[in-house]
């Protein structure tokens, strides 16, 4: 049980890496408390969690509201006096080109990947700063590092992340509080589900062209599996990674190798 008892936060724990990561920190003992702006599939997330799960939260938090974040991080305090690992997942993707893009899908990526980030870790922070232990793990992706066709806004907020990740490291590391990003690769998710199908529409060719186009980019040939990045995700969680801060984890079949 490699985070038994630890109080962990989780956002976007409705689906996809955050489903897979809810799943995970369970079975390793994790107190929970799950968030995300989707109250049907954060309910289905605590059903598939099974027996046991009176140490398991849930909650509707749209992290682009303050108000709620603030409300997350305020019940885990109340109701357990600390938060030993704070995981950003929540995210959205939308493509498409520049110059073609609509105004209010720019504000959604700005406003729930890279302003939800920010709040999440704000209202959190004082708390890691007096209890001074702590995990902060964000989800930036191989958009952070590299560009992909008509992802320009997509990569310009995960690598927004990528660089909050890495200042907050610097601000956080007198407080005995570690703050790392996850870039995952291609994972098969409802997002990337999404991504592929929008671009298959758009250039009019079947879903499994750019499937393939996808599963070419990491050197292993195929997407991840959820699991895979959660695995990731746990390892920063622990104390296996006790000297790491600041840094990017990338769990991207060798995307960014190339
Ligand atoms: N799937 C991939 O290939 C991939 C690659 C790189 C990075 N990522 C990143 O990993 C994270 C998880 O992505 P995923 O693939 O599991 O996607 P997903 O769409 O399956 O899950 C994202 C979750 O975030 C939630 N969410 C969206 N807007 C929200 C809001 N305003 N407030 C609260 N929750 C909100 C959604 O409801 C959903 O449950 C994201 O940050 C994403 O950018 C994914």
């Amino acid at each position: 049980m490699r985070v038994k008892d630890k109080v962990c936060i989780l956002t976007g724990a409705a689906s996809g890496i955050g489903r897979a990561t809810a799943k995970l920190f369970f079975d390793e003992g994790a107190i929970l408390i799950l968030s995300d702006i989707d109250e049907k599939g954060l309910n289905e997330t605590f059903e598939l969690l099974g027996e046991n799960n009176a140490r398991v939260s849930i909650m509707k938090v749209d992290v682009r509201e303050p108000d709620e974040v603030k409300e997350m991080i305020e019940y885990t305090i109340n109701e357990y006096g600390r938060i030993d690992v704070l995981i950003v997942n929540a995210g959205v993707v939308r493509v498409g080109p520049v110059e073609e893009f609509p105004d209010e899908d720019y504000d959604l990526l700005i406003n729930v990947n890279l302003k939800g980030t920010y709040y999440s870790c704000k209202y959190a922070i004082p708390h890691f700063k007096k209890q001074k232990f702590g995990s902060i793990i964000t989800l930036a992706s191989v958009a952070a590092h590299i560009g992909q066709v008509n992802h320009a806004n997509y990569c310009s907020t995960k690598a927004g992340v990528l660089g909050f990740t890495k200042a907050l490291a610097l601000d956080m590391a007198p407080y005995n509080v570690r703050v790392n990003s996850v870039s995952p690769g291609a994972t098969d998710t409802p997002m990337l589900q999404s991504d592929v199908a929008k671009q298959a529409k758009d250039r009019n060719v079947d879903y499994e062209v750019v499937k393939e186009e996808f599963e070419e980019e990491g050197v292993l040939g195929r997407w991840a599996e959820p699991e895979e990045i959660a695995a990731g995700i746990l390892f920063l969680a622990t104390n296996d990674a006790s000297y790491m801060t600041g840094a990017d984890l990338r769990l991207d079949g060798g995307w960014t190798t190339r």
